[in-house]
């Protein structure tokens, strides 16, 4: 499985927004598990969705790096602003006008402030617009992509955008409490055992043999109800990936 390395055009510093305060997954981890994930699958092309889609890092990295294993992305959050802030990356690392534009507005900020950051996040876009510009020379579609506003507790909303045994990929980095919180159903935060709650929620959507890849941010004690866990991987710093696969 050969790809483009999307983490240092993903990173923070790239010309990837942030929505707020909102934490960023590392695309190095992003893309670790979607390359451990299809190992797992053997089937592609395959239906990727993050319930927790943040900043959309791990979307924008499978859509950058592995758009030709991709059938279709979906993303959704509690937040308006994740929403908003997913949407406005995922058109940046498909659309080659939004890249050069992202581009050109960073070379802007660099002609009125002369504050080198923006000198080098420009050169950044560029490395987006290659591989752009090589998808297209090669033929290769952008995957198809939607992005919506959803509780991941809220069953009925959920099935109302997202068809029963439909999702080969579950491919998520859930709240850890620490710098981002869950959200319960009655808006207030809730506890961390809301992992094995959300793992639930995702179990009716996954096709059969479907993968859910997460990272946790320490060893957790999940219960993984419904699957079998697959694989455990170390991911960049203290995060460990879990590989779950519909049982
Ligand atoms: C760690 S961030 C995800 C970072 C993201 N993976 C990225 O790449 O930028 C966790 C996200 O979970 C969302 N969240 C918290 N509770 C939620 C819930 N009950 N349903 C859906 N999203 C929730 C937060 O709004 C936040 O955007």
């Amino acid at each position: 499985m050969r790809t483009a390395d999307a983490s240092a055009l993903l990173s923070p510093g790239s010309v990837l927004k942030r929505g707020g305060h909102i934490p960023r997954f590392s695309p190095v981890a992003a893309q670790s598990l979607i390359h451990h994930s299809l190992g797992l699958l053997r089937r592609w092309p395959v239906r990727v969705y993050d319930p927790f889609c943040g900043n959309g890092i791990a979307l924008c990295t499978f859509q950058l790096a592995y758009s030709e294993y991709g059938e279709e992305l979906i993303g959704s959050d509690v937040n308006p602003l994740a929403v908003a802030t997913t949407k406005d990356n995922l058109l940046i690392v498909t659309n080659k006008d939004e890249a050069l534009a992202a581009q050109r507005d960073l070379r802007a900020d660099y002609a009125c402030t002369g504050d080198e950051r923006f000198s080098r996040r420009a050169q950044v876009a560029q490395g987006i617009v290659d591989i752009i510009d090589a998808r297209l020379r090669k033929g290769i579609a952008a995957t198809p992509w939607r992005v919506f506003e959803a509780n991941v507790f809220d069953a009925r909303q959920l099935a109302s955008y997202i068809p029963p045994a439909s999702i080969d990929l579950v491919l998520t980095d859930p709240p850890y409490s620490i710098e981002s919180k869950w959200i319960g159903l009655d808006g207030k935060d809730v506890l961390e055992e809301h992992v094995n709650m959300s793992l639930g929620a995702m179990r009716p959507l996954l096709a059969p043999g479907g993968v859910v890849a997460l990272a946790f941010e320490r060893s957790a004690e999940l219960s993984f109800v419904g699957y079998q866990k697959a694989r455990q991987v170390q991911l960049k710093g203290s995060r460990t990936g879990y590989l779950l696969q519909a049982a």
